[in-house]
């Protein structure tokens, strides 16, 4: 059994990323440039967004975040990103998500211009991704395909089971498994026997919000097994979507919680801006 190290990739990809950055600059006079809209104060949330702009300085970009009360209005909201459309220092736009109730989530994310569109949520990139054209691609999905290059993890052909089928992670890494020539089954919350599907995979991608939802028994000897899931349980400790401890037995490979998928996330999301910085016109 191999443990996918997410951290350490994590890491190689920033370095990469700071040199590039500062060519960038040097060459063309252009620093990459993130906005971050935060609405209300959700405690993972702001964790969240303090480590991307965290990275952000740590790989020689400019960052900006908007924080906005719970009680804004949702035109504030359209205006401060109609702002960051036409702010020639911004390349990146994100909103964290959940949104308060009282919020359009999809109003929202379909005024990002799609050319900032950095967590590739707008419809336009969503749409290019599945007909396979080059675009922005939500970054925890394309943090998974990364970690599947690194350890040399082929895809063609591989029957994966992807657990979960959210806009933010399921689809997208459905879609992108897909352009990779795997077999790709969805499973969501009203599927009828899910061990069916994921005992007979040879990849498992699951990433749902339920702890240790993937037990021993739904794995089969050999399997690849990567965990999108982050929890938070009663003892104050981090678990994963997967059994880690029973299920890594059986496994070829396997992320870790934390330390796997999670890093790889904000590497994306730099990733993403530094494309589309490069792409400025
Ligand atoms: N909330 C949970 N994951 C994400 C993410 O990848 N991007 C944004 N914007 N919000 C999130």
């Amino acid at each position: 059994m191999q443990i996918i190290d997410g951290k350490s990739l994590s890491q190689k990809i920033k370095r990469d990323i700071a040199k590039e950055t500062q060519n960038l600059k040097e060459t063309s006079n252009i620093v990459p440039g993130l906005a971050v809209i935060i609405v209300g104060d959700d405690p993972a949330s702001r964790t969240y967004v303090g480590m991307k702009a965290k990275s952000c300085k740590e790989v020689g970009f400019y960052s900006i975040v908007h924080e906005m009360p719970e009680t804004i209005t949702q035109d504030e909201i359209l205006e401060t990103i109609k702002m960051m459309n036409t702010n020639p220092r911004i390349d990146g736009i994100l909103v964290q998500l959940p949104l308060p109730k009282h919020i359009d989530t999809d109003k929202i994310l379909g005024i990002i211009d799609p050319t900032k569109d950095v967590d590739g949520f707008h419809a336009y990139n969503v749409g290019k991704l599945v007909t396979g054209l080059d675009s922005f691609v939500a970054c925890t999905p394309l943090g998974v395909m990364e970690m599947f290059k690194e350890y040399n993890i082929s895809l063609e052909g591989k029957d994966v089971c992807v657990v979960g089928a959210s806009n933010i992670v399921g689809k997208p890494m459905a879609s992108l498994l897909l352009n990779a020539n795997a077999t790709v089954t969805i499973t969501h919350i009203f599927t009828k026997d899910l061990k069916a599907h994921t005992s007979k995979a040879d990849i498992i991608v699951v990433g749902v919000g339920v702890p240790k939802l993937i037990k021993e028994d739904m794995v089969k000897d050999g399997a690849i097994v990567i965990d999108i899931g982050i929890n938070r349980i009663e003892d104050g400790s981090l678990v994963g979507d997967v059994d880690f401890e029973n299920v890594s037995k059986k496994c070829s490979f396997i992320t870790p919680v934390p330390g796997g998928v999670g890093p790889m996330t904000i590497a994306m999301l730099l990733k993403n801006t530094l494309k589309s910085a490069i792409a400025r016109d």
